[in-house]
Parts: C-alpha cells; structure tokens; sequence
C-alpha cells in the first residue's frame, strides 16, 4: 500500500545578493536574481502525510497547531502537489524548527523548502531539484535557495518554468561561517512579504534593480574565486542598497536599531585592522556577520563585546535539502 508519508530536512539560508520586490507577487517571481549560503546547524524538519481520513490540511509547527493565513500558505503548496500527483487527500503537517524565530534568520526559507521536498515525495512525484526549488519558491521567495546545497543562485528567470535556484558551489568548496548578532528578538513590525510589496514606491528601487546583474557577477565571481575581499564589499554594498530601498519607500521601513549600526561600524573597523569580516542585514534588525570559518572564535568574542548585542548564533555552509 502506497503511505503517503515523507519527512525532509532544510537548512535556512543568507543571501549576499539580496531579493527584495516581485514582479509577479502570488507567484513569488522576483525583480533580480540573488544569491545565498545554506546555514549548517540549523534546520527545520517536516512531516507531510497525506491521509484520506482528513477533512482538511493541519498544521503544527513546534508542537503547536497552526491555523488562518500561516495554515492557508502551506495549503497553497500542497493544493499544487496534490493537483500534480492526482491526489484528492488533505494533509497533516508536522514541523520542527532548531533555532529561536525571531533571533534575524527567517525560518520561512527552510520551512517552505522541507515542506516542498516533503510533500513532492510523500505525493509519489519524482521531480528535478530544480522543479522542487519552483515549488517551494512559492511558499517563500528565500525558499527555493534552501533547495540546493552550498553557494546557491535563483536565477529570475523569464517566468515561472525558469525562476528556481542552483547550486553555485558545493559546502566544501570555501569554509565561509555566518556569527550572527542578536541585537533584538522581538517580532519584526513588517514582515517580508509585505516589505517586498513596498519596494516599488522607492525611487531607489530602480537603480538597486538596473545595477542587480553586475553585484550578482562580482559575487559569483567572489565566491568561485574565494576571494573575501571582494565578496565583503559587495555584500555589505548589495545589503546597503536594499535598506535604502527599505528606508525611503512609502511607508519608511526602518530595520536597524542603534545596536545594529554598532556592529556594523565595528565590522568594518575590525576589517581595516585585518580581521577577515564582512556584514549583512536581512528584513530585521539582527546583523549577519560572514567571515572564514578560522575567524568564527574571534569575531564571536569581539561581537559578544559589543553593548546592545545579547546572543550570537553561529552557522558554517549547509547542504541540500533532503529526506530525513
Ligand atoms: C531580506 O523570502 O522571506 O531576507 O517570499 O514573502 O516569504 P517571502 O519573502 P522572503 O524574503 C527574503 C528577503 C530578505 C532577502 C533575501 O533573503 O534574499
């Protein structure tokens, strides 16, 4: 008898190019191709068992039943998965996350990217890497980078059938590490999704968009040449950009709080002294800090220093998504 059960992990992601605007927004259709690093260590694993005995879709999430628009997003997923394999049954989901939410990694992106992988294979469907990445880009832009390992690319594409990420490097290939620093854990005012809505009413959006091909060719460059210097500057220049974007559309998203400008400042002293270091900042006011795997104990100590920041996580470059 067929089961209709699968389990799959994901690793959250950083980007160093970042997404931010859609050109289609149901289907999650970005303005610019962006970049990222899986984050090893940190994980969420997810259960999709499709039953005929169930009325409708559930959802748990860290041992707590999820309903309303964060049980309708998934059921959007699953509708997919179901229409694709011919399936009619509804579907619990159970889901399990190793790290605090609210401490500056988004979990959607490893959420949506096991519950892709989870529920294709619970279906029975066997689908490319890269039809999975489509599928999870859907729940969440981010997502689909989680799909594949290491150094990963979304490419935009022209539509739907092109917009997925691949792999760019393997985990192996540069022994990167992401110390992140808490400078607050309480819930973001604007979610991403939102935030992504507003990019257009920037005048800056534009030239962040119109200038995207080259930052993304310097860090892809950057990367498959382990070159840190150039890497630094462009992401903490492609980070930049988009929170200027951030800071002057309609209304004013401001991310950053006084501790988060701190480590900033102190990343790029700390550089100018010779410690290899470099700062990104996603939709939230936690700063991302990347260096060689060989800084990780110093710049964690030197960050741990710093007033206003109360915890720092740490993560080296994850693999792919994969069933558990
Ligand atoms: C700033 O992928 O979280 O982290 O598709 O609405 O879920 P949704 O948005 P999401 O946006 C990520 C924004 C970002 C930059 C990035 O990860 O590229």
């Amino acid at each position: 008898m067929t089961r209709y059960t699968a389990t799959a992990l994901a690793h959250p992601n950083i980007a160093f190019i970042k997404y931010w605007g859609n050109r289609d927004a149901a289907l999650r259709l970005p303005v610019n191709g962006s970049i990222s690093m899986n984050l090893e260590g940190l994980f969420t694993r997810t259960t999709v068992s499709f039953q005929p005995s169930l009325a409708f879709d559930e959802l748990v999430i860290n041992g707590r039943e999820v309903t309303g628009p964060g049980l309708e997003r998934v059921s959007g997923i699953l509708e997919v998965v179901r229409q694709a394999a011919g399936i009619p049954f509804r579907a619990e989901v159970l889901s399990e996350t190793n790290f605090p939410t609210g401490a500056g990694i988004a979990s959607s992106a490893s959420a949506f990217a096991a519950l892709a992988l989870a529920a294709v294979k619970a279906a029975g469907l066997s689908w490319s890497e890269s039809a999975i990445s489509r599928l999870a880009r859907r729940g969440s832009g981010s997502a689909c980078r989680s799909i594949p390992g290491g150094f990963v690319e979304w490419q935009m594409g022209a539509g739907d059938d092109d917009s997925f990420a691949v792999s760019i490097a393997p985990p192996s290939h540069w022994d990167l590490a992401d110390c992140v620093a808490v400078v607050s854990s309480g819930h973001k005012a604007t979610g991403s999704t939102e935030g992504h809505a507003l990019a257009p009413t920037s005048p800056l959006q534009s030239a962040r968009v119109a200038d995207a091909p080259r930052r993304l060719e310097i860090c892809r460059r950057a990367i498959l040449e382990r070159d840190f210097g150039s890497l630094s500057a462009i992401i903490e220049l492609d980070s930049d950009m988009m929170h200027a974007v951030m800071m002057t559309g309609q209304p004013a998203l401001f991310y950053w709080k006084p501790a988060t400008l701190a480590v900033m400042e102190a990343v790029r002293a700390w550089r100018r002294d010779g410690l290899q270091a470099a700062y990104t900042v996603d939709a939230g006011p936690n700063v991302h800090v990347i260096c060689p795997q060989s800084e990780m104990d110093a710049v964690t100590t030197l960050l741990r220093e710093i007033p206003g920041v109360t915890q720092v996580l740490r993560a080296t470059v994850g693999g792919p998504a994969r069933l558990f």
